[in-house]
């Protein structure tokens, strides 16, 4: 077989849409392109779709545009940023008050392990995207294959705090074994700052997310593992592969 082999972990782990025998050296945007077209194939007629962030959401609204836009009532964004990008493009974008739970929300990820619990907040939208993740029926999660990982925490984990919890949080986070940076000059659209922690092995990601999230001043934690994802498209040098936990 061509191509990167994809180690499946022993999840439930298929081959999907366009997988080819053929070798082609892709960048990592070209793989996260992939993943992002063939997440068109769970946009349905009529529905309102939720939308998080990054590079490749990104190449997803824009193929959402071109080739599905009729099939889109809405959008519910995670960012500033994907809510220019939609209403570029002419997609209606609602508040998630307005409508009730969403039928799919695709977004991509920093991390993702065999469970599809994963790591989010790299581009600093993990707590929007974790609402609008939790609001929906299904999750489709985009990425190169490149972040699939055997355990959680290579990327630096994000932590969103209100600002006066900044020092308070960066202590506690030191506790638990990791590096914590401060994402200077950078501050969330809800008015928050980030919190970004290294070289953390995160071997129960749903216990670290459950005890971050308890601590006063922090807004929410960019371990997705309450909420994971259902269904992680991946875009390799053979083309794409699904997992599903
Ligand atoms: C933003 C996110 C992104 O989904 C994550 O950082 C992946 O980004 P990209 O698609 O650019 O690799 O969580 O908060």
């Amino acid at each position: 077989m061509g191509g990167q082999e994809i180690i499946p972990f022993g999840s439930s782990f298929t081959t999907y849409v366009t997988t080819t025998n053929e070798t082609k050296n892709m960048t990592s945007d070209e793989k996260k392109k992939l993943a992002a077209e063939a997440a068109l194939e769970f946009v349905t007629p009529g529905c309102i779709i939720g939308v998080g962030t990054g590079s490749t959401v990104n190449y997803f609204i824009n193929a959402l545009a071109e080739k599905k836009k009729s099939h889109v009532e809405a959008a519910v964004s995670s960012s500033k940023a994907s809510t220019v990008l939609l209403e570029k493009h002419g997609i209606q974008v609602l508040d998630l008050n307005s409508v009730g739970n969403l039928s799919i929300y695709v977004d991509g990820a920093d991390e993702s392990n065999k469970y599809l619990q994963l790591i989010k907040g790299g581009g600093g939208a993990l707590t929007r995207e974790k609402i609008i993740a939790a609001a929906s029926e299904k999750f489709v999660c985009i990425a190169d294959q490149s972040k699939l990982v055997g355990v959680l925490g290579e990327f630096p984990l994000p932590v969103e705090v209100i600002p006066m919890a900044r020092s308070l949080i960066a202590r506690k986070l030191t506790i638990l074994g990791g590096k914590v940076t401060w994402r200077e000059n950078f501050v969330t659209d809800n008015g928050n700052l980030i919190l970004d922690v290294h070289n953390l092995k995160i071997m129960e990601p749903l216990k670290m997310e459950t005890q971050i999230n308890q601590w006063a001043g922090v807004v929410s934690v960019g371990i997705f593992a309450d909420r994971p994802a259902d269904i992680l498209l991946l875009g390799g040098d053979n083309g794409v592969n699904s997992v599903t936990a």
